[in-house]
């Protein structure tokens, strides 16, 4: 147990709407940084940053239903709320947001949701149908719950950054996301509440997603081809990780970039080590 103090709790609407009415009127900005809880040093860099842009944070951590799939982990997700309220009492965040399923979600699911639309339903919404719909509304739920002038989201989930931000743009929400960049373990390995399902074994092979990544950025002068090649050479070395996909995609549109394309671009890794799938991603510029 930490001997700093611990943040507030708030598991209403009702009560978050509150804090923030008063913090507003006090003239204090607010920060929101959404998380599904098992904090980690990744979500403490947000905290952290949250801390230079805005005057209050609020970390709101919601395991929300809506974004995992029938066959998914959501009874298996980590839950370690005494262990996060410590963390974050210790990077003195004064507000945590944590409410029920049944306060998000009265009624059961939403009847109105938001659409991720296309680029929703590619990469990791191929293999999780519906995730992305499920994250794009409680984001706006959330977001208009605390109604923060900024709002953290990391560049590890890629594809959920890019969509956050359109969405951000298209419903012309008035909060300025702030992009947090991933961190990572000695070996390259990218944090994630996911890799403490890893055994040693499995731990040590998943440090080849970032490695094939490395091998793509530093292929990117030669081109394209050069890109794939890198990376798809890197993966195959490596028994115990079932690639589900290596793509490069542009960066504006997160469209698979097409052949001898040249300019900025994210490649997108997903892999299974054992059960537990793995993402990570890189901007890189292919010349
Ligand atoms: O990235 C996450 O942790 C979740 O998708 C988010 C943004 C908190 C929404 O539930």
């Amino acid at each position: 147990m930490s001997s700093h103090p611990r943040p507030q709790v708030i598991e209403t609407v009702a009560g978050m709407r509150d804090v923030v009415a008063h913090e507003r009127a006090a003239g204090r900005t607010i920060a929101l940084t959404p998380t599904l809880g098992a904090l980690h040093q990744g979500h403490l860099a947000h905290v952290e940053r949250a801390a230079e842009l805005a005057d209050v944070r609020i970390v709101s951590i919601f395991v929300n239903p809506t974004q995992f799939g029938a066959n998914e982990d959501l009874d298996k997700y980590p839950r370690t709320m005494d262990e996060d309220l410590d963390m974050l009492g210790e990077m003195g965040v004064p507000y945590v947001f944590a409410p029920s399923v049944e306060e998000m979600y009265p009624k059961g699911p939403t009847s109105t949701t938001i659409s991720a639309g296309q680029i929703g339903t590619m990469f990791e919404g191929k293999t999780r149908p519906g995730h992305f719909d499920g994250v794009l509304t409680v984001v706006a739920k959330l977001l208009a719950i605390t109604s923060p002038q900024f709002v953290t989201f990391g560049q590890k989930d890629a594809q959920q950054l890019f969509l956050v931000r359109r969405m951000i743009t298209d419903l012309n929400i008035p909060v300025q996301l702030e992009i947090i960049e991933t961190v990572r373990e000695e070996d390259g390995l990218a944090l994630s509440s996911r890799n403490q399902f890893l055994d040693a074994h499995q731990r040590e092979a998943a440090s080849i997603l970032s490695t094939a990544l490395n091998a793509a950025t530093s292929a990117a002068d030669s081109g394209l081809d050069a890109v794939i090649a890198a990376a798809q050479g890197a993966l195959m070395g490596e028994s115990g990780v079932e690639l589900d996909y290596f793509t490069v995609v542009d960066t504006d549109t997160f469209m698979p970039v097409p052949d001898g394309y040249r300019g900025p671009a994210v490649a997108l890794v997903a892999a299974r080590v054992g059960e537990t799938r793995l993402i990570d991603n890189a901007t890189l510029y292919v010349g």
